[in-house]
């Protein structure tokens, strides 16, 4: 299949563009566009057949779920009802990167919830986002817009390298703002739980339901008990083509675990180090790539992905990664690092 590709200016958006991209998706094609957390593989989300090609462009497991996302506060016919607590939710964080889980309607079909009763909804911050959704007329169904498996795309490049002759219309924007995925919260059950921690953290929904939690199957090993709410957090995924290893510890004994690693060197491998700019300077040996400051760890979360990605281009046997504090959006980075890794973590 041709892929048209057009790269739009996220601070001078083209409308005819996005309508042309808009008329795919209400004629059942696939469009990848950009949101805030990552770019997104987009079909109408009503249209049983369209929600079908998004499953077979990115070889994704049937029994995984995907996200509806809308333009406006009115998904009523989307669900059976929303509770009190949701709406408090989307208020205060819509748009913007977070995902509420509800009980669905009939209207949302069966392909689309992967056979669950319930859906999830997220309304985007990217005007290119929410103006497709607009001009489609319609709810659009869609996962990251990467193969199955891999690490989600957070630029255009990503996606072409993923999709391309896969979809009809590959819109381009910005570097993703936040750089992984919404956070995804389930509004059927009380207290609220959550699937996924993304940038809205669970300091900040602990501020509208006290008693909100993290579904405990998120951020361990998985083992015969493990049984995710989110069916996508049981794959492997986020993973680059080489085997990561993290190393989680205090930073100077993380650093000379690394060190130790990488003069050993048993098998004599290609070996890659995710760091950071306060100890990119301490590693003697390896290909090193720093993710940013720890004193700004938003910054660390946009280039998580495409960090891992850009191992893959240049071929490494063994990634050895630095930790994070669990703690604000550490906790998304560390869930997304851990996945990564098959939760191979060497403690120092
Ligand atoms: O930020 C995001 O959410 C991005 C952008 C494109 O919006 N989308 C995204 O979709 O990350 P995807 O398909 O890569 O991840 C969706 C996750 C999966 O783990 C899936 O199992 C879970 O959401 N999910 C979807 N619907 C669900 C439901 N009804 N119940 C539980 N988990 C659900
Ligand atoms: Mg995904």
């Amino acid at each position: 299949m041709d892929t048209k590709i057009a790269i739009l200016d996220e601070n001078n958006i083209d409308e005819n563009i996005i309508n042309e991209a808009g008329i795919v998706i209400a004629e059942g094609g696939l469009v990848v566009f950009p949101t805030e957390t990552v770019y997104g593989l987009g079909a109408n989300a009503l249209d049983e057949i369209a929600v079908e090609k998004i499953f077979k462009a990115k070889g994704r497991p049937q029994d995984n779920p995907l996200i509806v996302h809308v333009a406006n506060f009115n998904i009523e016919p989307l669900v059976k009802e929303v509770p009190h607590i949701a709406r408090e939710i989307m208020t205060r964080f819509w748009p913007g990167p977070i995902t509420l889980i509800f009980n669905k309607s009939d209207l949302i079909p069966e392909t689309t919830s992967a056979g669950l009763n319930t859906v999830g909804i997220r309304m985007p911050s990217n005007l290119i986002a929410r103006k497709l959704i607009e001009l489609a007329n319609t709810p659009i169904a869609a996962p990251s817009a990467n193969i199955s498996g891999r690490p989600s795309p957070t630029d255009v490049e990503s996606c072409v390298q993923d999709l391309s002759g896969k979809v009809e219309y590959i819109l381009g924007g910005d570097k993703s703002e936040v750089g992984l995925e919404s956070t995804i919260v389930d509004c059927t059950c009380t207290p609220l739980c959550i699937l996924r921690p993304g940038a809205i953290t669970i300091e900040m929904l602990r501020e509208i339901d006290k008693d909100i939690y993290v579904d405990k199957s998120i951020m361990g090993k998985p083992n015969e008990d493990f049984k995710p709410k989110a069916p996508g957090m049981k794959y492997r995924h986020y993973a680059p083509k080489s085997p990561v290893k993290i190393v989680c510890g205090d930073l100077e004994k993380t650093v000379a675990k690394i060190n130790e690693i990488v003069q050993n060197n048993i098998g004599n491998k290609k070996i890659g180090i995710i760091a950071t700019e306060e100890t990119k300077n301490n590693y003697h040996g390896g290909t090193v790539i720093s993710l940013g400051s720890r004193k700004n760890l938003d910054n660390v979360a946009r280039n998580l992905f495409e960090v891992l990605r850009s191992f893959d281009d240049i071929d490494v046997d063994l990634i050895l990664s630095e930790a994070f504090e669990e703690k604000g959006i550490g906790v998304a980075i560390m869930n997304r690092l851990k996945k990564s890794a098959g939760f191979d973590i060497i403690y120092v």
